[in-house]
C-alpha cells in the first residue's frame, strides 16, 4: 500500500510523518515529479501535472471540505475522489457563526466603541424573533452549526438541495423554496459548496430578498457572493452589514474597500480549520475500510459537484 502527500502551499513533511505514524503498514511518501505510483492520495490542490503522472491513483482524499477547486482539473473518471466529513470543523464553524450572529445581535461592536469612548450606554434590548437565521447547506457543516443556533434560541431556517426534516428548523429546498426562504429570514449564512449552480448565488436579487436590516455571514466560498452587490446593499441601508471569512481574491487585496467598510468584519478565511490529527485518523479509517471492502463517507459525486 503506498500513500503519496501532494499540497501546493504547506509542507508535507509533518503530515507524511504522522501518516506513517498512523498507518504504519503502508509506504507513505511526499510526491515529487517522476515519483512512484500510489494507491491513494491525500491532497491539496494539487497540479494537474500530479493527476497525470498517478493514473493507478484509487482515491484522492481532500483535506478540506469543499472539492471546488480539486474538481477543476481533469479526474480519471476511476479515481474517487473524497472530502474530510467534519473531522473537528463543524465545531469550529458553529462557534464562528454563532460568535458573529451574536455580536451582531447583541450590537457587541457598538458597545465597543461606547466603551473605548469612556461611555457607560444600555441600548433597548432587540427580539430575538425579529433574528430569524437563514442557513444556506445543511450538510455536515450547515446541520450543526443550525443546531448550535437553536441553543440560542434564534428562529432557524434551513435551505439545501433535496428535501430535509430537521427538528425545530423550517426547512425550505430546491429553486422554488429559495425566495420563500431569504424572505423568512434575516440573517443569512451561507454553507454551501460551491458548484456552476451556486455560484454568484449571493447576488443583488437574493440578498435584497432578505427581511430589512439583514444581515451575511459568508463562510463557505468567495464566488459565491457578488461582492459589489453586498456593498451596494449595505450602503443603501436594506443590509445592516456582513461577516465574510471567504473573498473571490485571497488574501484579500489590500485596496478591496471591505476592509475598511465599517459594517463588513473581514476574517482570513479561518473558520474551520482543518485539524490534522483529526484529518489524518478519518482519512486512515477510510483506507483501512476500503481494503476491508466497505463503503465510506464522503465520496464527491462528480455530477453534483461536491
Ligand atoms: N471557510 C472555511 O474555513 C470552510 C471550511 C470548510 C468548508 N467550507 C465550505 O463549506 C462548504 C459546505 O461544507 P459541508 O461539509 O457542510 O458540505 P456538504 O456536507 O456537502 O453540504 C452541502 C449542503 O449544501 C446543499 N446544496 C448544495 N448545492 C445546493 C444547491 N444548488 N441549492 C441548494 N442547496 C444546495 C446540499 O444539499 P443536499 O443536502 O440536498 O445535498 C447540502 O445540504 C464546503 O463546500 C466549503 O466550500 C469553508
Amino acid at each position: 500500500m503506498n500513500i503519496t502527500i501532494c499540497f501546493a502551499s504547506l509542507p508535507p513533511e509533518p503530515w507524511v510523518r504522522a501518516v506513517q505514524q498512523a498507518f504504519p503498514e503502508a509506504a507513505v511518501s511526499a510526491w515529487a515529479p517522476g515519483a512512484p505510483q500510489a494507491d491513494h492520495a491525500i491532497v491539496w490542490a494539487p497540479p494537474q501535472q500530479f493527476i497525470d503522472e498517478q493514473p493507478t491513483l484509487q482515491t484522492l482524499f481532500n483535506i478540506g471540505a469543499g472539492v471546488d477547486a480539486l474538481l477543476q482539473l481533469k479526474l480519471p473518471s476511476s479515481l474517487q475522489v473524497v472530502r474530510l466529513d467534519d473531522a473537528g470543523m463543524s465545531v469550529q464553524m458553529a462557534e464562528y457563526v454563532c460568535h458573529a450572529v451574536i455580536r451582531h445581535f447583541r450590537e457587541f461592536d457598538a458597545y465597543d466603541t461606547d466603551t473605548q469612548a469612556g461611555k457607560w450606554s444600555y441600548r433597548k434590548p432587540r427580539s430575538r424573533a425579529d433574528f430569524a437565521v437563514g442557513v444556506m447547506g445543511l450538510g455536515v457543516l450547515g446541520e450543526r452549526v443550525a443546531k448550535a443556533l437553536q441553543v440560542f434560541e434564534f428562529p432557524v431556517n434551513g435551505y439545501s438541495r433535496s428535501v430535509k426534516n430537521l427538528p425545530g428548523i423550517r426547512c425550505f429546498s430546491g429553486p422554488q423554496g429559495l425566495s420563500e426562504f431569504l424572505a423568512d429570514s434575516r440573517v443569512l449564512v451561507n454553507l454551501m459548496p460551491l458548484t456552476p449552480e451556486t455560484e454568484n448565488i449571493l447576488n443583488h436579487s437574493t440578498l435584497s430578498q432578505l427581511q430589512k436590516g439583514g444581515y451575511l455571514i459568508n463562510v463557505a466560498r468567495g464566488k459565491h457572493l457578488v461582492e459589489e452587490d453586498l456593498i451596494t446593499l449595505i450602503d443603501s441601508g436594506h443590509l445592516a452589514g456582513a461577516t465574510l471569512d471567504v473573498f473571490r481574491t485571497e488574501p484579500l487585496p489590500a485596496e478591496h474597500p471591505f476592509w475598511q467598510h465599517p459594517q463588513i468584519t473581514v476574517t482570513p478565511h479561518t473558520s474551520a480549520r482543518t485539524l490534522r490529527d483529526e484529518s489524518i485518523a478519518q482519512i486512515v479509517g477510510k483506507i483501512q475500510a476500503l481494503q476491508r471492502g466497505e463503503p465510506i463517507n464522503g465520496v464527491v459525486d462528480p455530477q453534483k459537484g461536491y
